[in-house]
Formats: structure tokens, C-alpha cells, sequence
């Protein structure tokens, strides 16, 4: 189990790696990567395919050729994935079977015919074999790859028993071999790993055998002379054994029950948070009160001085207390702000709460003229204000860029920071993708999805490039992602940390997409960000919030969700079903997801720079209408 631990990781993290190496990339290991080349040139060539291979001996395999991944050093094939490509045939034997570094063989939902070979089957580092959704006929394989740890073979025309070997496949997790025609009893396998299994609609006769009698009868419907639990007891037999208890380990109860558990919570907590919106509302307007108190004090001063004299005012203000009264009640705006309000007009604006974040609250106000802002009251700031200034200053200059948040003002005093920031009318990403979900949500499309990702990158970009590489966002997540109407995305809340004595883990929320290194340092770095960024791709793509609620046994980690169902199989369950219905874009959503795997890698070292991952994004996502075929498979089977 260590062993396969590790070794996904490795597995996961190669887009990332590989990316970074193409530069590299040499003629050292030039031999064997050409013999898998010639192996794969041969297999395609011998089979009929329905969508276009791009296997062209003049362009490099590693980086160009779909469905085909390399190994970190660019030396040998260890992955193949061609679902529903439209394969027709049979495989030819000398042709897969030599690509003896492969680790990853992805065949599924094509037409392929004949035997699977077992040249292929016993591929030395061969761990996860899918090969469902064809019509592979004749027996199983009788030797298979001591690593095997996911072997899919469902959904063909198999025959025959089943046979021994299986016992010795130590690493084996997922064996699926549902709807073939196997016949004869059923091994006792005694693998202990084993955590799914699926033996149904096939031939199978005689009694369940005790090892596997912990697996659901969905395990084995469909085999109508099998018996025993927790099918129906086997009739002529002998006495039946004391009854077994239901399974407990069994993987669907286990999945509604915590269904049932999300629900019940996701519905506390929507109480408890409308409870305390209420009571942050009224704290407000106490606050506010006050604030009112307090600038009046010093407003009949400032109410006979223009607005348009301000700005002079305010440096020579700086010494005389007279005037420090004036200052309490000004907003300094950011040269080039067209705005033209004061702190009074803030107050008197109609407000409404948009958001509780990690350094504060942020309100949406509607001033007398009908301009709309975005104000952040700010918590717990422990610079003084010449630091804070210039803070204010580096967030305005970083905000000069399509997918950075600009700011328009703010405002210190001692008791009340606050920023200004432009109002975008679409909402977060957060609230894009969790929101309304229920029967009457717009569903928010794969490109938008990739779209707004693919800003927030630039927007980070811009970030870490800009002071010589010095600026971190560090509170990167889909909340402070806000989306126009086209899916432009913005972020905001960027580079606070440095002035704000916030604990990173201080909000549930923040803390799920925090790099683990930063929850010990409390220090975000570049680095960090790629992390966090890395948790969103990965809300992006299934739909699940990084942190669900505080259950017991809740997702409380994302990527560690994620690597746990991907360590078993590709699965469809890891993806946001919203996702599922929108035709070829499956290959890119496993790309995209192995990258976010990369992008949330603990070692910090080893998660991508953000070019990398601009250029990664592009590379994998093809916007709708380009070249992403649909004309064969209208729409491909997502099972493995
Ligand atoms: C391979 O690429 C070369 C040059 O790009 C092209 O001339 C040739 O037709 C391609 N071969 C196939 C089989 O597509
Ligand atoms: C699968 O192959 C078998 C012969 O091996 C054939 O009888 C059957 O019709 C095929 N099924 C499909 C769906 O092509
Ligand atoms: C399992 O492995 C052992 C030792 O490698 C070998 O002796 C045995 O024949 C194998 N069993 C089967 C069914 O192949
Ligand atoms: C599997 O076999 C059962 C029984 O023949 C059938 O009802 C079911 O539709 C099959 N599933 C698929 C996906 O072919
Ligand atoms: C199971 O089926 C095989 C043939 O497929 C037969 O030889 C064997 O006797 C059957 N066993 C039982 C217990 O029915
Ligand atoms: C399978 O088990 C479930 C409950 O564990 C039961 O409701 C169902 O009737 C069983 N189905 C069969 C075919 O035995
Ligand atoms: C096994 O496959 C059958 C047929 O596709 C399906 O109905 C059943 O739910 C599956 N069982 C499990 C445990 O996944």
C-alpha cells in the first residue's frame, strides 16, 4: 500500500514536471523511447480508428502525441489513455506488449476484439489496466503484472473461468469484470487490499467464498447459479453458518450514509451561517453608528472645504491636530479614480453584506448616485499607517491588470481600516459554483469554468512577476475570485498578509486551501499560492468545496479526497456531475485533474511556477468548437 502511495504521487505529479523538462528535453535516452515509439506506431497502424491519432514519427512523442504520457525523464512511455477513440480491431501481439516501462493502459469504450494478449497483461511495471466497454473475447489473461493494482475488464465478451492467479496479485484494489460471460466458481481470492469488486451478470455458479463475502450483493447479481451471502443461502447445502452481520464495509452504504451525514450538516450550517449574517448585520449598524458619532465630531470642519481640495489638504494636514480631525473623516483615493465621495456619503450608503473573509468583511454600497463600490472593513491590521500606505500602494499598482482588482481608495484611522474597490456584478466563482444548486441553477459550463481559471492565473502571474518577483497573493480561493459577466476573473485580497495579524488558520474555509508548509509557518509564499490555486482547480473540476463541514467523517481535505479516488481508478466520481454532461471533454478533465494534482504536491518544490501552469492550461484546454473531436463519439462513457 506504501509503495502505491507513493507512487501515484509520482505519477500525479509528472504534467507538471514534464512541462518544466520539454525545455530540457535531450536525445540521452533516445533508444528506448524510440522502441515504444515504434511499438506504438505499429499498434495504431494495424488498428482502424475513428478519431484522429496525431502519431506522427517526425513530431516528439512526449509532448505532442494524444494520449500518450512519459516519465519524468522523458526516457520511456508510462501511460497510454485512448478512451472512446473509436478503435476497431484487434490488438496485435508485438506491438503494446514491448512497452515494458508502461504503467497506465487506457483502452476502454472502443470496439476492440480477439483476446487481450498476455504479453500485455504482464507488462512488468503494468498498475492500472482498463479495458471495459469493448468486445475482448476468449479467457482471461493467465499472467498478470505483480503491481496490477486496478484491472478493468467489464463490459466484453470474456469466457471461461477465473482464473487462480488473482490470489497473487497482492496490489490489487478494483477488479471489475461485471457483464462478461466467465463461468465456472469463484476463486477464493484472500486479497486483503481489495476494496471494490464487481463479478455481476456473468455465469459464475456455486457458493460465494468467505473472503469476498464482505462485498455488497451488488457484487454478484446477475449470476444466477451463485449463491451464499449475501446472495440467498445456497439451498441443498449443509447448514447454514451463523448469520452474517450486513457489511459494513461496504462501499455504497458507506457512500449514501455520508450523503445523508453532508446534507444534514450543509443544512446546520446554513442555518447557523444565516443566524450569524443577522447578527453581523446588526453589528454593523452599531459600528456604523458609531463611526457616524465620531466623523460628525470632525465633519463640521470638513464640510467647508471642498472635495476637490482634499488631496492638498491632506499633506499639509499631516502635523496639525486641527486637521488630524479632518483626516479621520477622508478617504484617500488613488490618483486616476474617478470617483467623487467622501466618508460621509460611504456611511450614508445603502450597504449590503457580500462576503465574510478571511481579513474582513466586505459590503456592497450604493452611494447616493447610484455608484456602486466594494468596501472591506478590515480586522485585526497591526502595520502603522505609513506601512499601511505603502502596502496601499503596491495593491494599487498591482492592479493595474485585466485580472487583478483594482483599488480606488481606503481608508485608516485608528479604529477602522477600509478599502474601496471597484463593484463586479457577476459574484465570486464561489458562489458560481456552489450557489443555488437545485433544480432551477444554470450550470456552469466546462470553457467558463477553464476560462475563469485561466484568469486567475494571469492575474497571479502578473502578481509574483511584478517587484522583482517579491509579492505573494497569499489568500488565494474561489470566493476572492470575482467573475464579470463574460468570465473575466479577478482577484482581490491579495497581498494583505504582510499587514494584518490574521492566523492563516483562523477561518475554516481559508484553511482549506492553505499549502500544508504554510499552516506551520503561517508565511505564504509564491509557492503557497500555486497550492492554493492547485485546491480551487480541483473545486473547479469536481464541484466540492475544500472544506465540506466538520463532520465526522467529512472531506475535510480535497486533495487528499482526490488522490484517495484516484489512487483506486479514474472515476466519474470524482468529477462535478454537472461536468458529465458536456460531450469530449473527458480527456481534458483527466489532464486537468492530474495537473491540479501536481499544482497541490506538498513538497513545495515541486509544484509548477505560474507560467507553467498558464502554459499548462493552454496547452490542455481546447475551447469549444476548436479541434475538441465530436463527431464519432457523441458522447464517451465515463467509468474508468
Ligand atoms: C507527419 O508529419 C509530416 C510533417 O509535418 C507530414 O508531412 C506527414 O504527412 C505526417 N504524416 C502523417 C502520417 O500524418
Ligand atoms: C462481440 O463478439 C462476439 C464474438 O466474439 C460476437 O458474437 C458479438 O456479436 C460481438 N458483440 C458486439 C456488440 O459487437
Ligand atoms: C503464486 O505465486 C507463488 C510464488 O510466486 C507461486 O508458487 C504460485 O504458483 C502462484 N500461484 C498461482 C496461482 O499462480
Ligand atoms: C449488464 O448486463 C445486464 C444483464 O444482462 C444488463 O441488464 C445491463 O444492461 C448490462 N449493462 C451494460 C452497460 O451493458
Ligand atoms: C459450475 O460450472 C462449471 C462449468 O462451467 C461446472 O463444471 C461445475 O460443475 C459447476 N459447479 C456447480 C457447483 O454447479
Ligand atoms: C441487496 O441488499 C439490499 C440491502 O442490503 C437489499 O435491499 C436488496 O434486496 C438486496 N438485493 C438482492 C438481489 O438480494
Ligand atoms: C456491478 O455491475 C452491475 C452491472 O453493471 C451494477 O448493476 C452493479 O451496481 C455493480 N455493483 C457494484 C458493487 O458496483
Amino acid at each position: 500500500m506504501e509503495q502505491a502511495m507513493d507512487h501515484s504521487k509520482i505519477l500525479l505529479s509528472l504534467p507538471c514536471l514534464l512541462s518544466l523538462l520539454l525545455f530540457f528535453s535531450s536525445q540521452v535516452t533516445a533508444d528506448l523511447l524510440d522502441s515504444d515509439k515504434q511499438a506504438l506506431l505499429a499498434f495504431a497502424s494495424a488498428l482502424h480508428h475513428g478519431r484522429k491519432l496525431n502519431w506522427n514519427s517526425t513530431t516528439p512523442i512526449c509532448s505532442s502525441w494524444i494520449g500518450v504520457k512519459c516519465s519524468v525523464d522523458q526516457a520511456r512511455v508510462q501511460a497510454i489513455r485512448l478512451p472512446g477513440m473509436g478503435l476497431f480491431g484487434s490488438i496485435p501481439s508485438n506491438t503494446l506488449a514491448k512497452l515494458d516501462a508502461l504503467q497506465t493502459l487506457s483502452l476502454r469504450s472502443n470496439h476492440l476484439v480477439g483476446n487481450l494478449p498476455t504479453g500485455i497483461s504482464s507488462l512488468p511495471s503494468l498498475r492500472y489496466l482498463y479495458l471495459q466497454d469493448n468486445n475482448f473475447s476468449g479467457n482471461l489473461p493467465e499472467l498478470f503484472s505483480s503491481r496490477l493494482t486496478v484491472l478493468d475488464l467489464s463490459y466484453n465478451s470474456f469466457t471461461g473461468e477465473i482464473p487462480d492467479v488473482f490470489q497473487n496479485l497482492s496490489q490489487l484494489s478494483v477488479l471489475y469484470l461485471q457483464n462478461n460471460s466467465l463461468s465456472g466458481s469463484i476463486p477464493d481470492f484472500k486479497l486483503v487490499g481489495l476494496k471494490r469488486l464487481n463479478l455481476s451478470y456473468n455465469k459464475l455458479n456455486g457458493s460465494i467464498p468467505t473472503s469476498l463475502q464482505k462485498f455488497p450483493n451488488e457484487s454478484f447479481t446477475g449470476n444466477s447459479l451463485l449463491c451464499g451471502p449475501p446472495l440467498v443461502q445456497c439451498s441443498a447445502v449443509l447448514p447454514s453458518p451463523s448469520p452474517i452481520l450486513p457489511p459494513i464495509s461496504n462501499p455504497e452504504e458507506f457512500h449514501s450514509k455520508h450523503k445523508h451525514v453532508a446534507i444534514g450538516t450543509w443544512a446546520i450550517i446554513a442555518i447557523v451561517a444565516g443566524g450569524l449574517s443577522v447578527l453581523l448585520l446588526l453589528v454593523m449598524v452599531f459600528i456604523v453608528c458609531v463611526m457616524k458619532k465620531n466623523g460628525r465630531e470632525g465633519s463640521e470642519a470638513s464640510k467647508k472645504k471642498s472635495s476637490a481640495s482634499e488631496k492638498s489638504e491632506k499633506s499639509k494636514g499631516e502635523s496639525s491636530n486641527d486637521a488630524q480631525n479632518v483626516e479621520k473623516n477622508k478617504l484617500s483615493f488613488f490618483e486616476g479614480c474617478s470617483y467623487n465621495f467622501d466618508l460621509d456619503d460611504l456611511l450614508r450608503a445603502s450597504a449590503e453584506i457580500l462576503g465574510k473573509g478571511t481579513y474582513g468583511t466586505s459590503y456592497k454600497a450604493v452611494l447616493e448616485d447610484g455608484t456602486m463600490v466594494v468596501v472591506k472593513r478590515l480586522k485585526e491590521v497591526v502595520s502603522g499607517k505609513r506601512e499601511f500606505e505603502q502596502q496601499m500602494e503596491i495593491i494599487r499598482r498591482l492592479g493595474d491588470h485585466p485580472n487583478v482588482l483594482s483599488i480606488r481608495a481606503y481608508y485608516y484611522s485608528k479604529e477602522e481600516k477600509l478599502l474601496v474597490y471597484d463593484f463586479i456584478p457577476c459574484g465570486s466563482f464561489s458562489s458560481l459554483l456552489h450557489g443555488n444548486r437545485g433544480s432551477n441553477r444554470t450550470s456552469l459550463d466546462w470553457d467558463s469554468r477553464v476560462k475563469i481559471l485561466r484568469g486567475v492565473a494571469h492575474g497571479i502571474e502578473h502578481i509574483h512577476s511584478e517587484g522583482g518577483g517579491q509579492f505573494v497573493h497569499g489568500n488565494i480561493k474561489s470566493s476572492n475570485v470575482l467573475v464579470s459577466q463574460n468570465f473575466e476573473a479577478c482577484v482581490s485580497d491579495f497581498c494583505l498578509s504582510s499587514i494584518m495579524n490574521t492566523p492563516v488558520n483562523c477561518s475554516r474555509i481559508a484553511v482549506g486551501y492553505h499549502a500544508p508548509e504554510v499552516i506551520e509557518t503561517q508565511k505564504p509564499t509564491q509557492k503557497s499560492d500555486i497550492y492554493s490555486f492547485g485546491v480551487m482547480l480541483l473545486e473547479m473540476l469536481t464541484g466540492k468545496s475544500p472544506l465540506q463541514s466538520q463532520g465526522v467523517d467529512d472531506i475535510v481535505d480535497l486533495p487528499k479526497w482526490v488522490q484517495s479516488m484516484v489512487r483506486e481508478e479514474w472515476t466519474s466520481e470524482v468529477f462535478d456531475a454537472e461536468l458529465l454532461r458536456y460531450p469530449n471533454i473527458e480527456e481534458e478533465m483527466v489532464q486537468m485533474l492530474q495537473f491540479a494534482m501536481a499544482c497541490v504536491a506538498s513538497n513545495p518544490e515541486r509544484r509548477p511556477k505560474i507560467d507553467s501552469v498558464i502554459s499548462m492550461i493552454e496547452e490542455i484546454w481546447q475551447p469549444s468548437s476548436s479541434n475538441r473531436s465530436s463527431s464519432e463519439e457523441k458522447s464517451v462513457r465515463i467509468t474508468g
